[in-house]
């Protein structure tokens, strides 16, 4: 009888350590994978991006990895902006009330019909820009 309870006693001390187990490494591949949530651009959105930043023109005011207008660089934006603020400023939204020459909001505001998959990699490309595999 003793011996049953000892072996009863043993078998779930088992399972609950393997159920520890289970919840922490739930747990941590949680936290690990938080970024995949926010899937990582591709390069293939990063080329598309640099595409449709010359398509659009964006280096006729500003600059990237030294090439373009040196007036505006880009280089840092992504690091002071985040993805919500940084379309924002691609199209001039009137939410950043920034101080910007009206001939500057009407080019931007053309921005606005950039197609959605083409703004996203886009905005890919700028915040790829520092990334080391990006064509710096
Ligand atoms: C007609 C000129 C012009 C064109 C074309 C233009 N921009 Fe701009 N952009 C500006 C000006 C001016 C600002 C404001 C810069 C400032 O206040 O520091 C700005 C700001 C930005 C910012 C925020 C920069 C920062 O450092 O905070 C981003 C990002 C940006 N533009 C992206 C783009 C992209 C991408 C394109 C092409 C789709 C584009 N712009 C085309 C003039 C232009």
């Amino acid at each position: 009888m003793r011996e049953r309870w000892a072996r009863l006693v043993a078998l779930l001390t088992g399972v609950l350590l393997l159920a520890l187990a289970a919840t922490l490494a739930g747990w941590h591949n949680r936290r690990t994978s938080l970024p995949a949530a926010a899937p990582a651009a591709t390069t293939d959105q990063r080329a598309r991006g640099a595409q449709v930043y010359a398509e659009q023109g964006c280096a006729r005011c500003h600059s990237l990895a030294g090439a373009g207008n040196p007036r505006l660089p880009l280089d840092d934006a992504a690091s002071r902006h985040d993805k919500q603020a940084l379309r924002q400023w691609i199209i001039a939204d009137a939410a950043i009330n920034a101080n910007l020459s009206s001939r500057v909001r009407s080019a931007k505001a053309g921005y606005a019909q950039i197609p959605e998959l083409d703004m996203t990699a886009l905005i890919a490309y700028l915040q790829g820009v520092r990334e080391p595999t990006s064509p710096r």
